[in-house]
């Protein structure tokens, strides 16, 4: 049987010299012909286009009048306007205004982990997941406001089914399951450096996710901005899965935020050393930007200020806030295409599978910057909400993850007023019984030190 696709998909790919993608479908004979259209008959032409025209414009210029971007002040400072912000926050997430985001659809291959990044294990004493300690977060912000406070995963093509059995297993860490939300990334198609489409096979075109870019989209395309908006939401806190001390829905972000009157903002961290391998937060032509670490040109990262300090220093630490608004225009206008030459195994002529030149394109989140009518850069304490785990050893690895735990956890539990806890080797605050270090010292009466210096709330199984 041989069933050709419809008329505007013949169209569209004559339009742009492309029929030659069906004839190994043709040639295979049977269905093939008619499961290659239905995928054709759902591309995004525009995006296709889009995708080849990136690729005939070849590299973009390097970055040129690049500013240092003012800085909002550390959540943890005590200061007239950061409290101001904190009663703003909170307010704002006890109104329910607040959708906590995770983007995790990666593969954790630097990590070298087989599952969800999300599911690896890091708690240092507990050996709770990434996930966990994520959850704990989202319980006790719901347990502090009272609110809703939906959360929403982002998973990949790659890890989706996996990552929703992670959470079933675990009855999703005791947050209800309908309170948690799998939002699955969208893919785009591989193109020959010629322009031409690539195939997997002589049925399937040859696709890569699309970066968690792809979170703007993948959302519109699940319906969850108007399930959000109905609910009453018009506020996304965003953050990565790898990245323990992510402070979800940080109530000070938010009122900074909301008193800028700001559509997306962003926390940064001082850059450590020229190379370090974050995102480069700048004023470029009066509009933030972030520069990815690997566009970033060799003296601009390492140009110096008078004071000795790094001229530009403002490293990315993939903590957002979007209103909700601007989030869903972002899905409708669509990002930046960054391209990768690889080798992919698409189809030959022949229809065996080879090793070939190909490209594969990503969006990323932060491309939206430029975008905003108004954006609040945020100066956070790295001690206190970053220590990604990206690597098995060496920068950004389980083990400096870890240690970052353990020293926040320390310097929390002292300025609580606690003691008791192991001079040396890990010591863990338990996923969801703090927020933070008022939160904890708040709670101090209530909590208590088990075996290999775990702290717990005696009251309850936590
Ligand atoms: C990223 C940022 C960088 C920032 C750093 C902070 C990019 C391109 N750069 O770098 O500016 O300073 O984090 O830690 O992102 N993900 C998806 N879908 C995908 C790809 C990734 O959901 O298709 C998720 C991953 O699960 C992960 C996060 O996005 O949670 C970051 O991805 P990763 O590729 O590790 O980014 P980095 O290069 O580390």
């Amino acid at each position: 049987m041989r069933s050709e696709p419809p008329a505007e998909v013949l169209d569209a790919l004559a339009a742009r010299g492309l029929t030659g993608v069906l004839e190994p479908a043709r040639r295979v004979g049977g269905d093939a012909l008619a499961r290659l259209g239905r995928e054709l008959a759902a591309l995004d032409w525009d995006t296709l286009d889009r995708q080849r025209r990136a690729l005939a414009a070849g590299a973009p210029e390097p970055q040129e009048g690049l500013e240092p971007p003012e800085l909002a002040p550390p959540s943890t400072e005590d200061r007239p306007e950061v409290r101001a912000a904190a009663e703003r926050g909170w307010q704002a997430l006890a109104d329910g205004r607040v959708a906590l985001c995770t983007v995790a659809g990666g593969q954790a291959s630097r990590l070298g982990f087989d599952g969800p990044k999300g599911a690896f294990p890091l708690g240092p004493v507990t050996g709770a997941s990434l996930f966990q300690i994520l959850a704990g977060q989202v319980r006790r912000l719901r347990e502090r406001t009272g609110a809703a406070l939906p959360w929403i995963i982002q998973t990949g093509p790659g890890n989706h089914e996996q990552t929703r059995r992670f959470f079933a297993r675990r009855s999703f860490f005791g947050l209800g399951r309908d309170s948690v939300r799998f939002v699955c990334q969208g893919t785009l198609p591989a193109l020959a450096p010629d322009g031409g489409l690539l195939l997997a096979a002589p049925d399937r075109l040859f696709r890569n996710p699309d970066g968690h870019g792809g979170f703007y989209r993948a959302l519109a395309a699940a319906g969850v901005f108007a399930e959000l908006r109905a609910a009453g939401i018009d506020l996304l806190h965003y953050s990565q899965v790898d990245n323990p001390l992510a402070r979800l829905g940080d109530p000070v972000f938010l009122g900074l935020h909301l008193a800028a009157g700001a559509e997306m903002s962003v926390k940064v961290v001082e850059k450590t050393e020229p190379g370090e391998k974050v995102g480069l937060v700048a004023r470029v032509g009066g509009r933030l930007r972030c520069i990815e670490y690997s566009d970033l040109p060799e003296e601009l990262a390492a140009a110096r200020a008078e004071d000795g300090l790094l001229r530009f220093r403002a490293g990315n630490i993939a903590i957002h806030v979007f209103d909700l608004a601007f989030a869903e225009r972002m899905a409708g206008e669509g990002l930046d295409l960054h391209l990768a030459r690889k080798k992919v195994r698409a189809l030959a002529a022949d229809l065996e599978p080879v090793e070939r030149d190909g490209v594969k394109f990503e969006t990323f989140v932060f491309d939206a910057l430029p975008r905003a009518e108004r954006a609040v850069v945020q100066l956070c304490r790295r001690e206190e909400e970053f220590a990604p785990v990206k690597n098995r050893t060496g920068n950004d690895s389980i083990a400096t993850s870890r240690r970052a735990l353990v020293a926040r956890a320390r310097a929390w539990w002292r300025a609580a007023g606690g003691d008791g806890e192991p001079a040396e080797g890990p010591f863990e605050i338990f996923p969801g019984v703090a927020y933070d270090a008022a939160d904890l010292a708040a709670e101090r009466p209530g909590l208590g030190l088990r075996c290999g210096g775990r702290v717990v709330d005696r009251r309850g199984d936590r």
